[in-house]
């Protein structure tokens, strides 16, 4: 059996590697007589190098070449890998993707061409790089209703974060240290403004409750605006701050997806998750809570999680596996302000006293939080959980000029 990668980057070249250092073993567990590469599209050359006779610019060297049953996608982007993926499924070729932003936009429809062409299209690698998530979900959770997941989803700014906190970093030299180890994406903007996270958790809300969930459902935020102060708070409450996409399923069928740093505990089972580690924790109704665990991205692991569905779909070539998920419908995604969360604020006050007596009076027993060194005018404090537009409401009220507000979760 005949493979094709488009896309010849960290990813790209990392499933390379593992098909050929791994190869007898792979060969062994996909059931066929060989797994071979025919085709490796880039645009960029690669003169001497050890795989110069796979390279091809031309993606109609893949789409015309009968002998290539598998195409792995790992270009990155929505154009024009969803059409040289649609192509490809079209003319009755399984593919395999690494691309979040490609399933997140174009999931439901590629899923669909899947089915009516009787091929395979699988993405393992797109959530949690080498962590197995997606096939868990779809195969061993597939006996219970799950109600909600979260986690942390982006190694990058679980990297800075932790480099931050742990090693006194500053914000740009771990950026920097997590470009050189291949972890953040091309435009690192996707990683720290949460848009990757927010991908990852479309794609796990879709396989989880059943109908598409589109990034720009999902409300958004990234961690450039977190400060050592609001690290500093978090510590002295008792927990740390972490990137957390999350979606739950309501009473009504509809979800809630949002993607922002929050506070956890530190008894949490996601608080202890440092640097490039990814961990995501699904709530089922037989199950309780499982968490998943491992590098969330980087070459190899990422390449691990490629390859284990490349031979998926070389298991499955006369009968395809039946996976995905259904069209989305209209407000099928609320807006999160209408759940119950407790909201840790930090803000500036001209009047510490009145500020402090304010905030007894407006909320239940809300948490004074305090840090060494704090200016005279700065004021930090936890509320009570309550649904969260009246506490925005009134913390909108109160006699504070407001830096940060983070909701805080209690996984
Ligand atoms: N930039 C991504 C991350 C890569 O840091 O998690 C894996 O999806």
């Amino acid at each position: 059996m005949q493979i094709a990668i488009m896309g010849f980057g960290t990813i790209g070249s990392g499933v390379a590697e593992l098909l050929l250092k791994n190869q007898k073993s792979i060969v062994a567990k996909s059931g066929q007589a060989s797994l071979e590469i025919k085709h490796i599209l880039d645009i960029r050359d690669f003169k001497g190098h050890e795989l110069e006779k796979y390279f091809t610019k031309d993606f109609n060297d893949i789409l015309n070449d009968p002998a290539v049953s598998i195409v792995v996608e790992c270009m990155g982007g929505t154009e024009p890998a969803y059409e040289y993926v649609s192509k490809s499924l079209m003319a009755g070729k399984s593919v395999v993707s690494s691309n979040k932003e490609l399933v997140a936009a174009k999931g439901y429809e590629l899923l669909e061409m899947a089915k009516e062409n009787n091929v395979n299209f699988l993405f393992e690698a797109s959530v949690g790089g080498g962590i197995p998530i997606i096939r868990p979900i779809s195969q061993c959770l597939a006996a219970n209703e799950i109600g909600e997941i979260a986690g942390i989803l982006n190694g990058t700014t679980n990297f800075i974060l932790t480099k931050m906190i742990v090693d006194g970093m500053a914000f740009e030299d771990a950026l920097k240290l997590a470009q050189d180890n291949g972890y953040a994406e091309r435009d690192p903007s996707a990683d720290i403004l949460g848009h990757d996270a927010a991908r990852k958790i479309c794609i796990l809300a879709s396989l989880c409750f059943g109908k598409h969930v589109y990034p720009d459902f999902v409300e958004t935020e990234g961690i450039t605006g977190i400060t050592s102060e609001d690290v500093e708070y978090a510590k002295n409450w008792g927990g740390v701050i972490k990137l957390i996409g999350r979606a739950q399923k309501l009473d009504d069928n509809s979800i809630s997806a949002t993607v922002g740093p929050c506070l956890i505990q530190n008894h949490s089972q996601l608080a202890s998750v440092d640097d490039v580690f990814n961990a995501i924790l699904v709530r089922g109704d037989a199950i309780g809570d499982v968490v998943f665990y491992g590098k969330g991205a980087g070459k190899l692991p990422t390449a691990s999680a490629v390859v284990a569905d490349v031979i998926d779909c070389a298991k499955h070539t006369a009968k395809r596996k039946a996976f995905g998920w259904g069209p989305t419908e209209e407000n099928y995604v609320i807006d999160p302000v209408l759940q119950s969360t407790a909201l840790y604020v930090r803000a500036e006050t001209e009047d510490y006293i009145t500020a402090f007596n304010e905030i007894n009076k407006t909320f239940d027993s809300p948490l004074i939080l305090h840090r060494d060194n704090a200016e005279k005018n700065e004021i930090a404090f936890v509320t009570p959980a309550i649904r969260e537009k009246e506490a925005r409401n009134a913390i909108a009220k109160l006699p504070i000029d407001v830096k940060a507000i983070l909701r805080v979760l209690d996984y």
